[in-house]
């Protein structure tokens, strides 16, 4: 029974309030829009839409991007339900430990590890394709070679095969040391960031409208098949599955909207902010991706994006076919090493904050949860969240992080819709700022989205996610659950302070 022991809203709430000790609040409604939009807006949209479209679904990717839109509509109105009746930090983690007991929260953080942790590694390695991109294109230098900037699980066409990525390895490091300087200012330089990176893309849809060659959308659906790449790994091309399998792709350039909610003790006003910030952020986003990839599989073709267009792939389209655009394919280049600097700041931030959220209920160690003395911040959380982002970015390839982020991400949005059903029928009276609409309706068929969505990411990434759990189950049975606080208490063994 102890397995599903709860955390009452009572002591959560408490710990919210007890500032003085605790993080700062200095996010306002507006801060938490730009927070998510900064999350949101980086390598899914820059290089996972040209690798769906490449191993799924040629231009019917836009139809994935619509898929995975509507899966993260529903998971965010679940979000922001929960997020306004329980503001503290953590996101799906907290919100579960209260609702579903520890076992399902110590599942659901284990799993935002591999959405923040492993996102991070993900923009890390698309950075580094950029990087190449403005050293080659912008300030006709050489490339960094392919060994140092790849994994050792990847090769070219050509058979070089990697050895480490030197520049993702380098970004997550540098962003780690300015997270722990203070969110405040990290929301600053994010701010500035945002208001670019989004004209960037408004920039490239307007532009890149007149550049569309209707051959490139016929058949905008291709017929069912597979398509083996030169890696040797088989993926289901067009039809349904195509679909299906590009919604899960795409679905990483929507992670991060929900990264606001574990901002949440952070924000000035949490029940009425954060509602805003989630909702908001997703909204702008999902018209400008769709937008934005009939434009790019417009442009570009499918082959092309399975051979020379594989990295950098906007950069590499407005290069290719959009002749006299020179000037926008530097500002493209440079914006994005910007913007995707701010989503693996945000990611980052996600994942210190859950840590500490996690080593405060003592599921981890408490050593995490420890805020520097100056700066406010929890700095052995980002530390130690530096080392595990560091091996994701430096040796694991960007597909794998990328599809792996996906699946983590899909199954904890899973639970989070059912926490809304349970917390409704368990805790009628808990006063929810926002209400999620249509319950149960609404969050049964976000499961049922969220579900397809991982059906179509296919049986490697299934299996990368249940090892991923089981190595969670071993962490969890070795060391979680007898050092967890409310186990202690049950135990009626003093908790630590
Ligand atoms: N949504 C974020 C991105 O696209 C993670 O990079």
């Amino acid at each position: 029974m102890s397995l599903f022991a709860k955390k009452s809203l009572q002591s959560l709430l408490a710990q919210a309030g007890d500032s003085e000790k605790g993080l700062k609040r200095t996010l306002s409604a507006s801060s938490l829009v730009a927070l998510g939009i900064g999350a949101i807006i980086g390598a899914g949209l820059f290089v996972r839409t040209a690798a769906a479209a490449a191993q799924n679904a040629g231009p019917s990717v836009t139809l994935g991007f619509i898929v995975a839109a509507i899966g993260c509509a529903l998971a965010g109105l679940c979000y922001a339900e929960l997020s306004s009746s329980i503001p503290i930090a953590g996101s799906a983690y907290t919100y579960s430990y209260a609702t579903m007991g520890e076992l399902i929260a110590w599942i659901i953080g284990w799993d935002l590890i591999l959405e923040y942790a492993v996102g991070a590694a993900t923009v890390g390695i698309a950075w580094s394709e950029y990087l190449n991109n403005l050293l080659v294109n912008v300030l006709h230098w050489k490339a960094i070679p392919y060994e140092w900037c790849h994994s050792p699980f990847e090769h070219n066409i050509a058979g070089v095969h990697g050895i480490i990525n030197i520049p993702a390895l380098f970004i997550v490091t540098a962003l780690t040391l300015l997270l722990i300087r203070g969110t405040q200012e990290s929301a600053l330089v994010n701010g500035i960031i945002v208001v670019t990176k989004v004209a960037i893309v408004i920039l490239i849809i307007v532009i890149g409208w007149q550049f569309i060659n209707p051959a490139n959308h016929t058949p905008y659906i291709p017929p069912a098949g597979t398509y083996t790449d030169h890696q040797g790994i088989s993926h289901s091309f067009g039809g349904i599955m195509g679909i299906l399998g590009s919604a899960g792709v795409v679905f990483f350039a929507f992670i991060g909207f929900d990264a606001v909610s574990t901002a949440a003790q952070e924000a000035k006003n949490p029940k009425r902010d954060m509602p805003i910030g989630i909702l908001g952020s997703l909204a702008v986003c999902t018209v400008l991706y769709i937008l934005f990839a009939h434009v790019l599989t417009g442009v570009a073709t499918t082959e092309d994006f399975r051979t020379s267009g594989k990295e950098a792939s906007v950069a590499f389209a407005i290069n290719k076919y959009m002749h006299g655009y020179a000037w926008l394919e530097q500002l493209v280049t440079i914006a994005i090493l910007a913007g995707f600097s701010s989503v693996i700041l945000v990611m980052l931030l996600g994942q210190s904050r859950v840590f500490y959220s996690m080593s405060k209920d003592g599921l981890l160690p408490r050593t995490f949860s420890a805020i520097h003395p100056k700066y406010k911040t929890p700095y052995k959380a980002s530390l130690f969240v530096l080392i595990l982002v560091g091996i994701f970015a430096a040796f694991v390839p960007g597909d794998v992080v990328g599809d792996m982020s996906s699946i983590g991400t899909l199954f904890a949005f899973m639970l989070v819709c059912a926490a809304v059903i349970v917390l409704r029928k368990t805790d009628p009276g808990l006063k929810r700022e926002f209400k999620t609409p249509f319950v149960p309706v609404l969050p049964i068929i976000g499961i049922i989205v969220c579900g397809a969505m991982i059906f179509g990411l296919g049986w490697t990434n299934w299996l990368r996610l249940i090892g991923w759990l089981a190595l969670g189950f071993i962490v969890y049975f070795g060391y979680s659950k007898k050092n967890s606080t409310v186990q202690k208490e049950l135990r009626g063994e003093k908790a630590d302070a």
